[in-house]
């Protein structure tokens, strides 16, 4: 039995939901929340254990201060602050500016800065001289996402000899690409502290286990990659939603009062749903043109369809964001002036964050779900779509880019660079008939309720705990 092979289980990430339930407030937490704490959260609130990482804070001070401490349900939370320049460094350079694109591949965006990746080193030896002394033996340490490779060999170095796993909520690239970044053996070396990787697909664990066999040497035999330094555990673990609660909550009857009021707004048109971070990995640019090209190509359409758009604002210092949000603004307004009539607005564009129980109403009453990322880790969006469908279910929409479209296989899978085929397929969503939503929505609900956040966090922690 898993739990009984280590005595607590602590979590590092760089963001925690602190903001949802302890030192900021709730609207941050929520606004920045991402699939990583939504996954994450309900899994370890079942286990209890200790959660470090960020508290979503700037400080003034140099030195950093003891983490603070909250304790809330089964879970103790231990936080620090970051000085604003590691923020700009740390977060808003060497993670958002650097890794990310990369991981993404999205080269061109890549922009190197060596005081950046010496921050990044310098912010997880920080992680880790603060979270060293609350580790205790028999702990059993998973440490989250691109913001912290290094801090397991940090760990490492202060004397960590437990276990000590590390997961990639996002794209692990091919080798071509992960090389542009001129410290990638670095960081494909820091790897080697882990006795656990985990991604979310066989093309991540593979382009990962080809870069570390290009790069440092060593051989990979189907399960770990074995180099002088040992051996490392490469695992594929997708992760999943909540599928029961979003039924739930999707059932609710203030989901159903808030559903109501969302079709009578659009004067029982149909509704296409899009809910994204506001990011460009999301594609939702290419989203709105092929909205566009839909009403232009399919006159008949006109009138009889609405976009609502979330999106939610993200890491709004970070200058590729500020210039999404702008051409997004941008595009909504074109083409809202361009198609709309007195009692009709083909898109509503909704710039805010929505709680996960709030966007579940509106799931419940999407005709379609349009999920069309240009790369993306995983997309816990989809997931919860389907989880929110009943007897008259909608059609998923999926870009064939991003990690969950290896198990969704029943949705509408699409190239969202392909703006006009994406039209075609939104048109044929839109029209297809009962029975087929619903058979390929049958496949899809086990799909989504077989793989869940939960069984996620037992297969990683079995591997951990079995690793030699
Ligand atoms: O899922 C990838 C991820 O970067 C998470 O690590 C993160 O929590 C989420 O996206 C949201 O991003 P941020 O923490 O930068 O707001």
């Amino acid at each position: 039995m898993v739990l009984d092979a280590y005595e607590r289980l602590v979590v590092v990430s760089n963001r925690t939901p602190t903001g949802i339930e302890g030192g900021a407030t709730r609207s941050e937490g929520q606004r920045t929340a991402g699939g990583l704490v939504s996954a994450l959260y309900p899994a370890l609130q079942k286990r209890g254990g200790l959660w470090f990482g960020w508290s979503g804070r700037a400080t003034r001070r140099q030195a950093h201060a003891p983490p603070h401490l909250v304790r809330h349900g089964g879970i103790q939370f231990a936080t620090i602050d970051l000085s604003e320049e590691e923020i700009n460094d740390f977060y808003a350079g060497f993670c958002n500016r650097a890794l990310w694109p990369l991981f993404h591949c999205f080269p061109s965006r890549v922009r190197l800065r060596r005081e950046e990746y010496r921050a990044y080193r310098r912010v997880n030896r920080t992680f880790a001289t603060q979270l060293f002394p609350l580790l205790k033996a028999g702990d059993a340490v998973w440490v989250h996402d691109y913001h912290l490779i290094p801090l397991g060999t940090e760990l490492r170095r202060l004397g960590w000899k437990g276990r000590l796993g590390f997961f990639l909520h996002t794209p692990f690239p091919p080798v071509d690409i992960l090389t542009i970044l001129p410290f990638a053996s670095q960081l494909l070396a820091d790897l080697n502290a882990y006795e656990v990787l985990g991604f979310h697909t066989q093309r991540y664990r593979q382009n990962c286990v080809d870069a570390l066999c290009s790069e440092l040497g060593g051989t990979f035999d189907g399960q770990a990659y074995h180099s002088e330094g040992g051996a490392v555990r490469c695992g594929v673990y997708a992760i999943g939603t909540d599928p029961t609660t979003f039924a739930r909550w999707a059932m609710s009857t203030q989901a159903e009062m808030q559903s109501k009021r969302l079709r009578r707004s659009v004067r029982g048109r149909r509704i296409v749903l899009g809910v994204d971070r506001l990011d460009y990995t999301k594609g939702i640019p290419e989203r709105l043109l092929a909205f566009e090209r839909l009403l232009e190509r399919y006159p008949a359409w006109q009138r009889r369809v609405s976009l609502i758009q979330i999106s939610a604002p993200s890491r709004t210092r970070v200058p590729e964001y500020i210039e999404q949000k702008r051409e997004v603004d941008r595009l909504v307004g074109a083409i809202n002036g361009r198609f709309s009539e007195e009692d009709w607005v083909p898109i509503r564009y909704l710039y805010r964050t929505y709680s996960q129980e709030e966007l579940a109403a509106f799931y419940r009453e999407a005709d379609v779900c349009i999920v069309t990322p240009l790369r993306d880790g995983m997309n816990l969006v989809a997931k919860e779509y389907v989880a929110s469908q009943t007897a008259d279910p909608g059609v998923l929409v999926l870009s064939r880019f991003c990690g969950a479209a290896e198990e969704l296989r029943e949705a509408v899978i699409v190239n969202p660079y392909d703006v006009d085929g994406m039209a075609d397929d939104l048109k044929r969503a839109l029209e297809m008939p009962l029975a087929e939503r619903q058979e390929r929505w049958q496949a899809l609900i086990k799909r989504v309720c077989a793989v869940t956040a939960q069984t996620w966090c037992e297969q990683f922690l079995a591997d951990l705990t079995s690793a030699p």
